[in-house]
């Protein structure tokens, strides 16, 4: 590819550490982005999301480790490094008494202007076209979430890091901030965006990391996690020894283990049939065949251990 950034991956951060005193933010983070991910980087408050943004995009030095986009490195290779890169972190900041055309202007002088037309058309994909001319101190949170969406699309990103772009909005405005990264994507932007809500990452995202207390504790595909948290069962069988050799032989089983009289595996419904026949074939009564379902919302919770505030005061508490 001649696009300017190479085979390179968009996100690779190796290590991160940032500490701040006795608090450790982020501790010993990877993160692997592929082109054309929706990545999505969850957690509760106070996990280290922006902070783990903020070093990839340079804004602060990691304590140790370090961050490539593209390959090249946000501390040593400047603003290069940002080259088809944007994004913001906590919100995007505009002037409140000038209107959304205005900010937008503003930021593509300040970035060295931007083919005449490409206004309009950022605004155009966040749909914030008939509004730009009102003041942004009159605009919605959803509406200036969307206009920080079109600031960073000025730039033609080929990367997007968000950081919980839909924290804070309603049903409505969610969805359309869905509808909008759906579209982004699908147009071929490689996204990255922090989020506590696990909803969205559900309907967004094909890659995830979950972040507890600066550290990773899952990072890998979603449906992978999805499989892991739903696929489980619980079986009484008659000769519970047989049952756990055939079951540990047989294919698309896995996790087998024995507890308290039952046999517990994962399994897909395919396999969950087969392996069910090979046990009758083998002469093995199934007396009770209980699914162990746990939702994604569980799975997160038990993850992350239940928090649902920040870790410091979660640490007091
Ligand atoms: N500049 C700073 N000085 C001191 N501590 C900080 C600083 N920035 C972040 N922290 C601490 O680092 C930890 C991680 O904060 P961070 O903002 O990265 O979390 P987060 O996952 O983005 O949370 P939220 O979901 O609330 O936005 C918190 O304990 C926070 O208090
Ligand atoms: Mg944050």
């Amino acid at each position: 590819m001649s696009d300017g950034t190479g085979e390179a991956r968009p996100v690779e951060a190796r290590g991160l550490v940032k500490r701040y005193g006795e608090i450790v933010a982020v501790n010993d983070v990877d993160l692997t982005v592929e082109r054309g991910d929706v990545f999505g980087y969850l957690g509760p408050n106070g996990a280290g999301k922006t902070t783990s943004l903020r070093m990839l995009l340079g804004l602060i030095r990691p304590t140790a480790g370090e961050a490539r986009l593209f390959g090249r490195d946000p501390l040593t290779d400047g603003a290069r490094a940002l080259d088809g890169v944007a994004g913001f972190v906590e919100g995007p900041r505009f002037y409140p008494y000038m209107s959304g055309r205005k900010n937008l202007r503003l930021l593509a002088d300040l970035d060295g202007g931007h083919p005449p037309g490409r206004i309009d058309e950022v605004l155009e994909i966040v749909e914030l076209r008939n509004r730009a001319k009102d003041r942004v101190g009159g605009y919605s949170h959803g509406m200036r979430q969307r206009l920080g969406i079109a600031a960073s699309l000025l730039r033609e990103p080929q990367l997007l890091l968000l950081d919980e772009p839909a924290t804070g909005l309603d049903p409505a405005g969610m969805r359309d901030m869905r509808e909008l990264i759906k579209r982004l994507a699908s147009n071929g932007i490689t996204i990255l965006l922090s989020s506590h809500i696990l909803a969205e990452v559900e309907e967004l995202c094909n890659r995830v990391a979950i972040i507890r207390r600066g550290t990773i504790i899952y990072q890998g595909r979603l449906d992978a996690l999805l499989e892991s948290a739903a696929s489980g069962f619980r079986i009484r069988v008659s000769d519970p020894d047989r049952a756990l050799d055939l079951l540990n032989d047989h294919p698309g089983i896995g996790s087998v283990s024995r507890a308290d009289g039952h046999v517990r595996f994962q399994s897909d419904e395919a396999s969950l049939g087969a392996a069910t026949v090979a046990l009758g074939r083998a002469g093995i009564g199934i007396t009770e065949l209980v699914p162990q379902t746990t939702s994604l919302e569980e799975l997160f919770l038990t993850m992350t251990g239940g928090e649902t505030s920040d870790a410091d005061s979660a640490a007091t508490a």
